[in-house]
């Protein structure tokens, strides 16, 4: 495995560790290297009101913006209930990664084997939408 991808993947992890999860039990938790070379974290955040709840990957693409972002060169994906377990994203989510990713982004998912898996946004949302 690549440093740089083992550098975000441990990311994710630790922002798991903070994730707001007690409802479901499932904490996610999302690094992103942005185009200019920063990292951002993201975690899950539920609410006892349940839809209200947010995604990882929402919360980590927001501090990505905030910080001028503009382009997701890599995310790593961190869940489960207790021990860490393949997560991939939810289709929103794979929409929502979609909008700030190209052809060289890569998504990096654990599998059933607990190996890290990459993944192009184009094998996960094939003809993903993008408003022109
Ligand atoms: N969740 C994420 O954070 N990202 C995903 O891509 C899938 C699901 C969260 C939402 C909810 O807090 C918990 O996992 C269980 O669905």
């Amino acid at each position: 495995m690549a440093i740089a991808d083992e550098y975000l993947i441990n990311a994710a992890k630790d922002a798991r560790d903070n994730a707001y999860s007690h409802y479901s039990g499932y904490a996610v938790g999302a690094a992103i290297i942005d185009d200019q070379g920063h990292l951002h974290a993201g975690v899950n955040v539920e609410n006892g009101a349940y839809p209200l709840g947010n995604c990882a990957e929402a919360a980590a693409i927001a501090a990505m913006v905030l910080e001028g972002g503009k382009n997701i060169v890599c995310i790593a994906i961190a869940g489960g209930k207790g021990e860490i377990a393949p997560c991939v994203p939810c289709g929103g989510c794979r929409q929502r990664i979609h909008e700030f990713a190209n052809e060289d982004t890569v998504i990096i998912i654990m599998n059933d084997s607990h190996d890290w898996q990459r993944y192009s946004i184009a094998e996960l949302l094939p003809a993903g939408f993008r408003l022109d």
